[in-house]
């Protein structure tokens, strides 16, 4: 730990704000590497002749900064973490950073299975960090978890995340193409859950630069029209969901009404669009017959 002045520290962090970029990215290279929270700071800066603690020294905090504003590369690749629901995962530029709105789908799932010692056998396809499944293994301590990616090197951070937080041993790891991994459990599946690529061809050339030229473009792109993905999942999902088993999937901001056609031409019954924060109808669910 490094002991420094209130005064020196809201000093130089006036002068990072002034180069650019926004304060959230700025809160979190201080919370992650920095090891101040925003609480903590507001907390400190009512003493200007008082002393801070950080993990790191202000150089080499800079030296995060410059180069997020140098690349435009996401301030939680440069720190190697992310914060989602009450996860603190690793990410790399081998996995999507998972996004606030994805956090829905775990509550989507809470409001489907309100017993939290329900023995689910859920399965998430394309897993990438382990967000989504790591926090219903957590959630349901009695359920047995399957958690799929066609990337070797993302079911590594996803495996590594698991196995950093927790004791537990209720979720196995597979790589392979979308269902293709879990043959030998069709027709045993309660529920399955998936924020598969869903982004249109045209869409992800116009995506941010820091999106397009850093994460990694299997996890986005969805095909030409977006749908690609999301059709093999659904069409498969009779197969490997048991009877009145759910399907929950993100989609992109306007694909709502499609994803319901498609669950409707697999006999999929009880479909809802599901907004998000926003009012945005970002899930589609749906229960096979
Ligand atoms: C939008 S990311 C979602 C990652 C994570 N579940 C989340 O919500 O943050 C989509 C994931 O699907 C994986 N993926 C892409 N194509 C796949 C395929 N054919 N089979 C299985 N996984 C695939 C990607 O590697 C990526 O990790």
């Amino acid at each position: 730990m490094l002991c420094i002045s209130v005064k020196e520290f809201l000093c130089w962090k006036k002068e990072q704000l002034s180069k650019g970029g926004d304060i959230q990215s700025f809160s979190f290279l201080l919370e992650s590497i920095g090891g101040i929270t925003t609480s903590n700071l507001n907390l400190i800066s009512i003493n200007l002749e008082g002393y801070l603690h950080l993990k790191k020294n202000l150089e080499y905090l800079e030296s995060i900064w410059n180069e997020h504003l140098l690349k435009s590369c996401p301030i939680q690749y440069l720190c190697g973490i992310t914060f989602w629901r009450d996860l603190k995962l690793k990410v790399t530029n081998k996995v999507l950073i998972p996004r606030p709105e994805t956090e829905l789908i775990v509550d989507i799932v809470f409001n489907k299975y309100p017993n939290k010692s329900e023995k689910l056998f859920f399965a998430e396809l394309g897993t990438g960090s382990g967000a989504i499944s790591i926090a219903l293994a957590f959630a349901y301590p009695f359920s047995n978890g399957l958690a799929t990616d066609i990337d070797q090197d993302a079911l590594e951070i996803a495996t590594k995340n698991y196995t950093d937080f927790s004791k537990q041993s209720n979720l196995k790891f597979y790589c392979g193409n979308w269902w293709s991994p879990l043959e030998i459990f069709k027709g045993k599946i309660d529920l399955a859950i998936s924020n598969p690529p869903y982004i249109p061809k045209d869409t992800y050339e116009k995506l941010p630069k820091e999106v397009k030229n850093f994460e990694p473009k299997i996890a986005l792109l969805g095909g030409e029209d977006g749908l690609k993905h999301i059709r093999k999942i659904i069409q498969k999902a009779p197969l490997y969901l048991k009877e009145k088993g759910w399907l929950i999937l993100e989609n992109h901001f306007d694909q709502g009404e499609k994803v319901k056609q498609l669950f409707i031409n697999n006999k999929f019954t009880s479909i809802e669009i599901v907004k998000d924060l926003s009012g945005i109808g970002r899930f589609t669910i749906g229960r096979y017959k």
